[in-house]
Parts: C-alpha cells; structure tokens; sequence
C-alpha cells in the first residue's frame, strides 16, 4: 500500500472485515490485533476510525440492546446502569506483573500486608489470561482502538491500542482519549517509531459457566482481573465493563504504566488535577493538585472563584504528566480528552461549570433518570414538580426513599473541550508552566486548611504521609482514614519506595531546576459538632490566592509550625465569610505526635529496606520539631 491513510481507508471497508488485519500500518500493531484474534476469536473486528458516523453507529448498536438509554431532555446525552456487582474499581484485583516482585510493589516487613499495589509474576498472570480469554469475544465483534494520550502533536504524548469487545468503551474512549485515524496515521509513521502500548479488555461475557447478571451490561465480577506489565507495556483487563477497569487508556496507562515508563524517562505520571488561575493583576500562573479519588479534584479544576478579579481555568481534571525542561521550568499536560467525573453533589451551587458541561454529547453511568428524558443524583437540585424518579437499579425512586437514587460512584463521562473554562492552552504541545503542586484529601481531624513545605525533601515527605477517608471510588466498605501517598496508593506502576526515590531525584533533575512551591490542603475538617468548617468549592480561591502570595514570595505572609507554614491572618483573605480562622489553621500537637508515629510506622512497615534515607530524616526532624513545642 501507498500509505498510511490508504491502508485505514481499506481497513475500514465492511466487507473486508478479519482479512484487513493484514493491512494495518505497523508490523507490531497487527502481530497484536491477529494474536488476540487468535485468542479470542470474534466473529468481527472493527477497526476504529474515530467518526463521528462510526459513533452514531456504535450508538444505534448500544440502545438496540437497551445497554444504554436515551436522555430525550438533552443533546446526545445516554444513560448506562451497570451491573450492581460492577460499579467501581476493584483494587483488589488489580496487579502489576514484573519478573521480579520488588520492581513492582513495595515489599514490606516481615508479616505485614502490602497495602500499595498487589504483584503477580508474569506466568501467572499469563495462566490467569489462559483461563479468562481464550474464545471470549465468540459470535461478537472485537473493536481496535488506536488511541492518543496526550494531542497528538506533543513530544510528551503516548499511543496505546486498546482491544476491546464492549461498544460502550468505544465510546467513552472516544470521549475520554483522541482516538481514531489520526492516531493510526501517527503510528504507521517513521515519528512514532511504531511504538505503542498494547491494551486488551473484555467484558467476559457470555463465558460459558458464568453468567451475567444483567445482559444489558456484560460482566464476569467473579472472574475480574486487571493486570499491567510494566516491562512489556501491556495492560490487560478481564471482567468488568467499568470506567477505571475498562477505559484502559485512563487509570491503567496514563498512571500505572505511565508513573513506570515516567520513571525510566525521568518525568512524572500522577493523580492531580491542573489549573491556571490568574490574579486581580492579570498574572497568570498554573497549579496541579493530587487528592485521593472522590476528594475533589474535578471540583478544583473547574472551580468559580469566590474572590472578585480572579480567573480560574481548566486544563485537566484526574492526570498529569509532567517534566522539567531544559530551562529548569516544570512543564505539565493532560493526557486526557474528556472528563469522567463523580456526578453525586454536583450541582449549580456546588460546580456550576460542570453542570454547563455535562448535558451535550454525554454518556452517564449508574445515575437515576427522571421522566422527563433528564438525569438525577444525590446533591442536584430537585426535579420539576410532577416529574418522577428512577433510581439506577431501574426501582422508582422518591426522596425518602432509605437507599440513594443514583450509585454514590455514579459518573458523568463528557469532552473536556464542552468545558465552558477550558484553558486556552490546555492542548498546547508543550504543557503549561506548573508554578505549585497541592496535595490533599479529606481529614476531619487536625489537618490545617493549608500549609507549605519547608523545601522540596519536606515536601516528598508530605506526599508520602498523605491519608484520606475512604471514599465509594473503589470497593472499599465505611469511612476509615487510609494511608495514600500521593493519592496515588490505587495507581502506583512499580515499588513505592522506588517512586520516593524518583520524586527525591527531581530536586536534581536538569540543571538550574525550579522547584515548584509544595502545599497540603485541606477543605474536610470538621467541628465538634461534625460540621465542616470551610465552606470549600469556590471560597478555595483563597487559599489558591494565599499560594500565589508565597509563590511571589511576598514578605509577612506565612509563620512556621512543626508541619510547615501556614498563613498569617493579616495576608489571608476572609472577607466576607465567617469561619474560625484559628481552629482552621490550629496544628495540635498531640494530634501530631500521634500522626507521626503511625505514619513513621506505615512507612517503615510498608517500605522497609527501600525507604529512602531523606524519608526517614524527615520523620526525624517532624519529630524534633513537634517534641520541641
Ligand atoms: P476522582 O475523579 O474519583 O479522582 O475524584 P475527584 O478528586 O475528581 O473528586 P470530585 O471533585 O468529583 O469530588 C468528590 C466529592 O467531593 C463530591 O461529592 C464533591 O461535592 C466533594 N467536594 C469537592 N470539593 C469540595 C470542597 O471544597 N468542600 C467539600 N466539603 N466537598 C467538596
Ligand atoms: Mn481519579
Ligand atoms: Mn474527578
């Protein structure tokens, strides 16, 4: 064939079907589509042009066999409900598969349970592939999906080729990544080097023996696994149709098997959230924020700040990816192309940006429906009188009703670029300028609304030390505090002490190195009474206008505590909301001291021999600080 672009137009001919395997632009690429036929022998393969007459097919095909429901009340809106057996990641049945277990998860002291990443070694994991895939996409169509992260015109930007029989994550990958030809046309060109990451999903289903609880979204829950192997670039994921376990290019590449080649290429692959906010004065600046799932990143990221002057907008809401150029400036992107967002407490006074986002060319996930065509969750704002609700179970649903209308992990799957405050340069090829990194999560006790890293070795020790209530973002039961470093426990791609040691690393990562100034926020502690005592949301501009201060390094602004600094009450804006400064910013010691002992004991516990000796003078020195008050 001539070229790229003759051999897609070939490919997606209807008639060609299996045989056009042979066509497709890069050697590897079809080895990878022919070997996984072989495997898992569809009756069809579908190679994914990205059109939008491609989707609308896709589309007809999900309602003819009610997977998904049309939402008449917007624009190209649908509804899915899963299966209640398939509603959230499952940690628990997420590996990373290396020869050498170390590489892959820390390997704790003796008698203690890894609690960041499960192992298995590669032939295990190609048992665990040999028991699940051999002839599960049978009498259906297996779709190939080449796919971008990041635009296409990055230096910093992947492909991946997902696999998958399941239309739905065509179309939510579609949202959520570039996809298409363009991606093909990249990959059969001399720039990519033909290099891509394989990714094979199936729902599971029919697999003989195990039956779906629900035909209209097939699953095998029982079967579920998700497995990464970091040193082949493969991800592979069996059993559930499920946002984090299903859109592969998301959780799976952009942070497991992206943080392990980030580590081999000197950058960085995180949970965080990028803004750019710009002051009163027209300064602009950009902030990148890691809080656990379910804390508030999407809610940040398209926040309408409170304080007249400033300017908030959006250049990513889950994933960064990020390296320090030659200059020594830290240069940040958004691998992703949509936004898949916790729906439940959004609303017009929570996040008004995502509510003018949400309702065009969206695909909702295991939220309620109103018989008015619209939708409904927990936090929105009540449906018009007359207008009744079904819950996602399909169950009417009324508020007093004892269970919630929609999945509390309920999710909105939607183009970033409907984002009324999208970022002008948020697909600019080479990233936005990151001034400030913010880790944070919820915690009801203790944790000041904000404080600041003395430098950057105090700050990776915060990263290390983070914890947060568990949230219904993965299968975890009640509101227990749990350790997660850097919000990234879930999604870490090799051994967390090896991660500290690549985060210490940056401090010398290129020559004249600008370090971004660290922060630890909180915006979930709580009264005596329970209540939260920062209003939060939009009223967080504050805080972001206090960082800016420190970032400008403007005299009087902050005091040092043990934990690091926090502000004065001279520079900290709070005009015209009643909060108690004190108890917001109060660092109790016993609290502390108590905290640093049980972080020092998870750390030491969990990373033993690979704690990097920085983290351990660090734990140190908190504790002189503290014993000295
Ligand atoms: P993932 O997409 O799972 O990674 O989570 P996320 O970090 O994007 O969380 P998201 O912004 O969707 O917030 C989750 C929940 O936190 C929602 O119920 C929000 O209403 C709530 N939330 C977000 N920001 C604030 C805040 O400033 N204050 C309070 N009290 N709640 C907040
Ligand atoms: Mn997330
Ligand atoms: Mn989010």
């Amino acid at each position: 064939y001539a070229s790229a672009r003759d051999c897609v137009r070939i490919l997606q001919c209807p008639t060609h079907k299996l045989s056009a395997i042979s066509l497709l632009p890069n050697n590897k690429l079809r080895q990878f589509v022919e070997d996984s036929v072989e495997l898992c022998q569809p009756e069809n393969v579908h190679i994914c042009d990205g059109s939008d007459a491609e989707n609308a097919m896709l589309i007809t095909r999900l309602l003819e066999t009610g997977s998904i429901v049309p939402l008449p009340k917007y624009k190209n809106c649908y509804l899915a409900t899963s299966s209640p057996s398939d509603v959230a990641r499952v940690e628990s049945k997420t590996f990373i598969c290396t020869a050498d277990r170390r590489e892959a998860v820390n390997v704790p002291k003796a008698g203690v349970k890894g609690q960041l990443g499960n192992w298995m070694s590669p032939e295990d994991a190609d048992a665990a592939i040999a028991e699940r895939f051999p002839g599960c996409m049978k009498g259906r169509t297996m779709y190939v999906i080449p796919f971008s992260m990041g635009p296409l015109d990055s230096p910093y930007s992947k492909i991946g080729v997902q696999l998958t029989d399941s239309a739905y994550v065509v179309c939510s990958m579609r949202i959520m990544t570039r996809i298409g030809n363009q991606v093909l046309e990249k990959l059969g060109s001399s720039s990519s080097e033909g290099y891509f990451v394989k990714a094979l999903h199936s729902v599971g289903w029919p697999a003989e023996g195990h039956p779906a609880q629900r035909s209209q979204w097939p699953c095998d829950p029982e079967r579920t696994i998700i497995l990464h192997k970091p040193e082949i670039n493969e991800i592979v994921s069996y059993g559930s149709g499920y946002g984090g376990n299903s859109l592969l290019g998301k959780k799976c590449f952009a942070l497991r098997i992206g943080s392990s080649i980030a580590r081999r290429e000197g950058w960085l692959a995180e949970h965080m959230l990028i803004l750019g906010i710009t002051d009163p004065k027209g300064t602009k600046r950009y902030v990148a924020a890691a809080f656990p799932s379910a804390c508030g990143k999407t809610n940040m990221a398209m926040m309408r700040p409170t304080l007249p002057g400033y300017k908030v907008e959006c250049v990513g809401d889950d994933i960064v990816w990020m390296r320090f150029d030659q200059k020594g400036q830290l240069r940040a992107i958004n691998p992703e192309f949509g936004f898949f967002g916790v729906a439940p407490g959004t609303s017009r006074t929570t996040n008004p940006v995502a509510m003018d986002t949400v309702f065009e060319n969206t695909i909702f996930t295991n939220v309620a429906r109103t018989s008015d065509g619209g939708v409904y969750w927990e936090g929105m704002e009540d449906p018009e009188p007359g207008v009744t609700i079904t819950d996602w179970l399909g169950e009417p649903w009324t508020p007093g009703s004892t269970k919630p209308a929609a999945h509390p992990n309920s999710r909105f799957c939607t183009p970033a670029s409907q984002c009324p405050m999208i970022d002008p340069h948020w697909e600019s090829p080479e990233g936005v300028p990151i001034d400030a990194i913010l880790f944070g999560g919820r915690r009801p006790k203790g944790v000041p609304l904000v404080y600041e890293a003395f430098d950057w070795k105090h700050a990776v020790f915060i990263g290390a030390a983070m914890k947060s209530e568990a949230t219904a973002a993965a299968e975890h039961k009640g509101k227990e505090i749990m350790h997660d470093p850097f919000a990234m426990r879930p999604f870490f791609g090799y051994n967390f002490g090896h991660y500290l040691q690549h985060w210490l690393s940056m401090e010398t990562a290129v020559p004249n190195v600008k370090l971004p100034k660290v922060f630890h926020v909180n915006w979930f502690r709580k009264d005596d009474q329970g209540k939260y005592m920062w209003p939060g949301y939009g009223e967080n501009c504050r805080v972001l206008e206090w960082i800016l201060l420190r970032i400008d390094n403007e005299p009087g602004t902050a005091v040092p505590t043990p934990i690091g600094n926090v502000p004065t009450r001279e520079k900290f804006d709070l005009e015209g909301i009643q909060v108690d400064f004190d108890g917001l910013f109060d660092v109790p010691v016993d609290f502390w001291k108590n905290e640093i002992e049980e972080i020092a004991k998870f750390l030491y516990d969990q990373v033993d021999e690979d704690l990097p000796e920085e983290i351990k003078e660090q734990i140190d020195n908190l504790l002189k600080r503290l014993n000295s008050q």
